[in-house]
């Protein structure tokens, strides 16, 4: 019995499923989950001294990599000081300057802990400033575990029995309206029937929590039009995207401007840090400056600021978009004509389908755009374990995608090419 073996029946006695986040359990692609002991660059090491190429990334905060002797260094010098005082302080004020003073959409911004958290403050805010109840949001977009976020949502929820959770009561349900990604047609409908009585729009600019989704320009405009017209608001929840795709994230590549956006993960150094942002006159009906409650102990945790500080500068000083980005293309070029994994990549994102690309390319119109157009990812366990042996470990669910980091180098993705390549849909 490996010691990850072992340490999980343990921890099944202790916690549910044995993990504190649903897809770490591996249950879809693996029989239990491997227990990290370290990690550094892009590599994870277990508990059984087996190393692994990491393609999951704490699914997205270490854009630098594991362990980056950066934020290494700036996390250690906060401790020197105290990490936590319920008080104002300056870190925040400088992690705040640093973004309002780099991205013009974002005036204020409010720090919390957890991607969760600011979707569900934001949506809180965009209530309240429009008097308006209903949020709309898209099918297979994932923007944390707020009870009316888990309506059709993706991540760990992507392909269970109802595309939900038990526990949310009717009335959130009632206030939550769907609809589909791509679907121009029903975006139209449903804001004709209900665009009046919109709160706020939210939508992940670049779907990536029920595989990689890219938007068209026109559906994003569209969205953005049609919020304006009916004096909804625009969320980007760009946790994932979020100086991901530039410092300025998916807003500013798409060239559409939300009136509000969320972060998370990158924002923290890999430390649990959430941000939601905006125009002034939005952000001022925050607490305690105006009626929208919002509060929390470790909100701007001085740790997490100075860690996020140095992560975001670091992306400031350096050229890691364009290496990262070109590793990215380069993995999604060198796997054109592979037999059997389909990849959709966008930047330091990539998508890994377990499927015959040649059957695929003629039944779907590449990319895939929508849930209703997924494949069958029904291999993807195989293809997790197949690469598993290879030494690589992949995002740990079909749906999740792959995050590149600028420690991951040319040979990382040539070994990772040479994995997929050599895995067959008939293995096992
Ligand atoms: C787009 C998006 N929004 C929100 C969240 C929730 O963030 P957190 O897990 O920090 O609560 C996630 C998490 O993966 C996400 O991908």
């Amino acid at each position: 019995m490996t010691q990850s073996a072992d340490f999980f029946a343990r921890s099944r006695k202790v916690t549910p499923g044995g993990v504190h986040s649903p897809v770490r359990s591996l249950r879809s692609v693996y029989a239990h989950p491997i227990f990290i002991d370290s990690a550094f660059g892009s590599q994870l090491v277990d508990v059984d001294g087996v190393s692994y190429t990491d393609y999951c990334m704490a699914f997205g905060p270490l854009i630098h990599g594991h362990s980056d002797p950066t934020v290494y260094r700036a996390a250690s010098e906060a401790l020197e000081t105290g990490w936590s005082y319920g008080a104002a302080e300056t870190a925040s004020l400088q992690l705040a300057e640093l973004i309002t003073g780099t991205i013009p959409w974002v005036e204020s911004i409010r720090f919390v802990s957890s991607g969760t958290e600011a979707v569900m403050s934001a949506l809180r805010l965009a209530r309240a400033a429009t008097s308006r109840d209903k949020i709309l949001k898209f099918s297979g977009c994932y923007h944390g575990h707020s009870d009316a976020m888990l309506i059709d949502s993706g991540s760990g929820l992507a392909a269970t029995a109802t595309a939900g959770s038990a526990g949310i009561t009717p009335g959130v349900m009632q206030d939550t309206l769907v609809s589909p990604l791509d679907n121009l047609e029903a975006l139209r409908a449903v804001f004709s029937e209900s665009g009046n009585d919109i709160a706020a729009a939210i939508i992940e600019p670049l779907p990536a929590n029920y595989g990689l989704l890219p938007q068209t320009d026109e559906f994003l405009q569209e969205l953005r039009q049609l919020c304006s017209q009916h004096g909804c608001l625009l969320i980007f929840d760009e946790v994932i995207t979020g100086f991901r795709f530039g410092f300025r994230g998916y807003a500013e590549l798409s060239g559409v401007t939300p009136d509000l956006v969320t972060y998370g993960k990158i924002i923290g150094g890999g430390f649990p840090v959430g941000a939601f942002g905006g125009r002034r006159e939005l952000m001022e009906l925050i607490a305690p400056q105006g009626p929208v409650y919002q509060a929390g102990t470790m909100s701007a945790n001085p740790l997490a600021m100075k860690a996020g500080r140095a992560a975001l500068e670091l992306l400031i000083s350096l050229p890691i978009h364009e290496e990262i980005e070109r590793l990215g293309q380069l993995l999604s070029n060198e796997m054109v004509d592979c037999a059997n994994v389909y990849v959709q990549q966008r930047g330091s994102l990539f998508w890994l389908c377990a499927a015959d690309t040649a059957a695929l390319s003629e039944k779907s119109s590449l990319p895939i755009r929508s849930i209703d157009k997924l494949p069958d990812t029904t291999a993807y366990g195989k293809l997790f374990r197949h690469c598993l042996h290879d030494g690589i470990y992949l995002p740990p669910s079909a749906f999740e995608v792959g995050f590149l980091s600028a420690a991951h180098t040319e040979d990382d993705i040539m070994t990772l090419v040479g994995s997929l390549k050599r895995f067959s849909l008939n293995d096992e």
